[in-house]
């Protein structure tokens, strides 16, 4: 195993490991990133290095690599494969297709078409992953190099550029010029709050305090939110390294990863590039030569949300209930064990060896004048690609769902966008052309938060979008403190009674009280940023709650409670089609008789109305109205012409 000693020492090594490495050599990337092992990549890879066997290739040393990497962002279409030096992307690649990448891509330099990404619009067919529209519109300095590296090899790591930041900061920058390059570079934290990463350096660096920590946050308790994940599993190095460069900066000997156990792989791959690295010395005592002792260590979260709270993971990671308490002291003065601690969301140190390795101007040259940078989001919801996406700070919003996304399926209308996790906002159509920055989310009622982004349609109702944010809310809520535990509590009781039709005048104003109160009471920002999706709800999407109160209507036919299904008989043709797929079992008829749905039996499903040819329009949907009275058992057959 090699020790490396100083800086001179890495380069020799990795310019040994780069003339092993013949560029234009073949290489098959399989993700085998969470999403892509769920839907079968390891299959793929065994299928793919059985055929590589087979069809002689592996007989010849080196004639072509696998590896196994992290996610590159695109699950929906996965298991994805990359075939380099071409840079061919196929996607939802099934073993059975290992025989044809083989023979066809790798030996006879043939693309094949069905693998290939289809435009959804022009039909155009494209091969490189880089010209494929949800790659192309993105700006991928974090998460690009998780395709090109087995997140298990710190040689990999090591050829992409790897821990040359580390060695620049040690051995040619002092601590103080590098908290003065990160506050130069503005880069503002990732994890929610967007506070300015070079200042927290600073108050933790400056106390006199001898011992102190350096902690990443990777406790990513956001419904749908994965961004953190794909970095720990797909690039752990660029992680570790941020974090060692840190803890140099500010004066810290010991670190940790707070993963939570949801996590396996990346709690996995972390581990090993712990290992990794203190057996090449970029951990451990003297690392590279400079004097300075550093060691991590790995820590599970139990996956309760509230414990992504800085001192709610605190008091985690001491073996307390997972609760958070009041600040002041901050964890910069008051932190782990009580001594000085500098917490740091996943993405925030990943962005550290980028501004070491090329300076504060790389990240202030990229972004709006107050948020610098990139930022991940985790893009999901009624959008055709779905993903992980790294994108400029101050991109607009129509960008990222238009051009990154691809719009929405179903040719529907946009309706709205939820940023920021459950204790985010939605922003409707008229905002789409804000740009994407900390502030500017802010000023129209949402927030950055670590990068959710779930978009809505035509669809989806807005009541029911606060009330399932509520609903995850008052599980987590650790209930501490009351106006947390009771105040969520009690808005979700009206928010569920008003998706129910029980809805009372005076209920929205009653929330706008409750939200205030939560807001201003609460112990932490759990409780403090719970009022958003019900008060961005209201502030833009008003008339839902009243037609909901007022109406006992739901104008997107979601709450079950305020909708029926009926069949029309003057447009049934008894074609059988419902009655067959309804699950409940709750449409009556015959190929000679009307069908009609038992209202006792319905559970509200909608498969009737969505299987119903468009051609009779036979099921309608009702909210506000009444049924219409049942039609009588004679006036249901059907009489059929005969035929000729
Ligand atoms: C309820 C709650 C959950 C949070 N969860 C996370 C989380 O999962 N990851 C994270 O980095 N920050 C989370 N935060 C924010 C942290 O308290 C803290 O601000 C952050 O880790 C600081 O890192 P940064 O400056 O790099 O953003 C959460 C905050 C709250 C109130
Ligand atoms: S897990 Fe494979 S693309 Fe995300």
């Amino acid at each position: 195993m090699p020790r490396i000693n100083s800086p001179a020492e890495l380069e020799k090594f990795r310019k040994d490991i780069l003339s092993k490495r013949d560029p234009n050599r073949p290489c098959v990337a399989v993700c085998t990133g969470t999403g892509c092992l769920a839907l079968g990549a390891a299959k793929v890879v065994t299928a793919l290095k059985e055929e590589i066997k087979k069809q002689g290739l592996a007989t010849k040393v080196d004639v072509v690599d696998v590896r196994e990497t992290g996610c590159p962002g695109f699950c929906e279409r996965g298991p994805l494969v990359v075939i380099y030096p071409e840079e061919t992307c196929y996607l939802q690649v099934q073993p059975g297709d290992a025989e044809e990448i083989v023979s066809q891509t790798i030996l006879a330099k043939k693309v094949i078409d069905r693998l290939v990404y289809v435009d959804p619009i022009t039909g155009e067919k494209i091969v490189r992953e880089s010209e494929i529209p949800f790659y192309k519109n993105q700006m991928r300095h974090l998460i690009g190099n998780n395709i090109k590296i087995d997140p298990k090899s710190i040689d990999d790591y090591l050829a992409v550029g790897g821990y040359s930041a580390l060695a620049k900061a040690l051995c040619q920058v002092t601590p103080e010029q590098v908290v003065g390059l990160v506050k130069d570079s503005n880069l503002r934290g990732r994890g929610g709050a967007g506070f300015p990463t070079g200042r927290k350096w600073e108050f933790t660096r400056n106390s006199p305090e001898k011992t102190k920590y350096v902690i990443v946050n990777a406790d990513e308790g956001d419904p749908g939110a994965f961004m953190d994940r794909a970095l720990l599993e797909g690039n752990p190095h660029s992680v570790l390294e941020g974090l060692t460069i840190g803890a140099y900066a500010i004066g810290a000997h010991e670190g940790y990863f707070y993963v939570r156990q949801e996590y396996p792989l990346a709690v996995e791959n972390v581990t090993i590039a712990i290992r990794k690295a203190e057996d090449y010395g970029f951990l451990g005592k003297n690392i590279l030569g400079s004097g300075f002792d550093f060691t991590v260590k790995v820590r599970w979260g139990a996956g309760a949300f509230v414990c992504g709270e800085e001192t709610a993971l605190l008091m985690s990671l001491e073996g307390k209930a997972g609760e958070p308490r009041a600040r002041p002291p901050y964890p910069a003065v008051k932190g782990l064990w009580g001594k000085p601690t500098n917490i740091n969301n996943v993405e925030t140190w990943a962005n550290v060896p980028l501004i070491i390795n090329n300076g504060a101007g790389f990240l202030t040259s990229i972004g709006t004048e107050g948020s610098k940078g990139t930022k991940i989001f985790s893009l999901v919801g009624k959008v055709n690609n779905t993903g992980l996406v790294e994108v400029p700070m101050g991109i607009t919003l129509r960008d990222i769902v238009y051009k990154v996304g691809g719009g929405i399926p179903g040719g529907k209308k946009f309706k709205a966008v939820q940023t920021g996790g459950p204790s985010g906002g939605c922003i409707p159509e008229k905002y789409l052309d804000i740009e994407v920055d900390f502030d500017e989310l802010k000023k129209v009622g949402a927030i950055m938060g670590s990068g959710g982004m779930i978009v809505m349609d035509e669809d989806t109702c807005m009541v029911d979008v606060a009330r399932y944010f509520l609903n995850f809310l008052t599980g987590e809520s650790c209930g501490k403190c009351s106006p947390c535990r009771e105040g969520i509590r009690q808005m979700l009781k009206i928010l569920t009674n008003i998706s129910k039709g029980k809805g009372r005048e005076g209920d929205i104003e009653l929330l706008e009280e409750l939200s205030e109160a939560t807001r201003d009471a609460s112990l932490c920002a759990l409780g403090g940023s719970a009022p958003n999706p019900v008060l961005s709800t209201i502030r833009y999407f008003r008339d839902e709650y009243e037609a909901h109160i007022k109406e006992k209507r739901c104008p997107a036919y979601v709450c079950k409670e305020l909708i029926s299904y009926h069949i029309d008989p003057d447009k049934c043709q008894a074609c059988m089609i419902c009655l067959r797929k309804c699950p409940a079992e709750a449409i009556a008829g015959d190929k000679n008789q009307i069908h009609v749905i038992d209202q006792d039996k319905c559970t509200k499903c909608g498969t009737c109305f969505e299987v119903c040819p468009s051609r009779f329009g036979a099921v309608r949907r009702l909210s506000g109205e009444p049924l219409p009275p049942p039609i009588p058992e004679e006036a249901r057959i059907i009489v059929r012409k005969s035929k000729g």
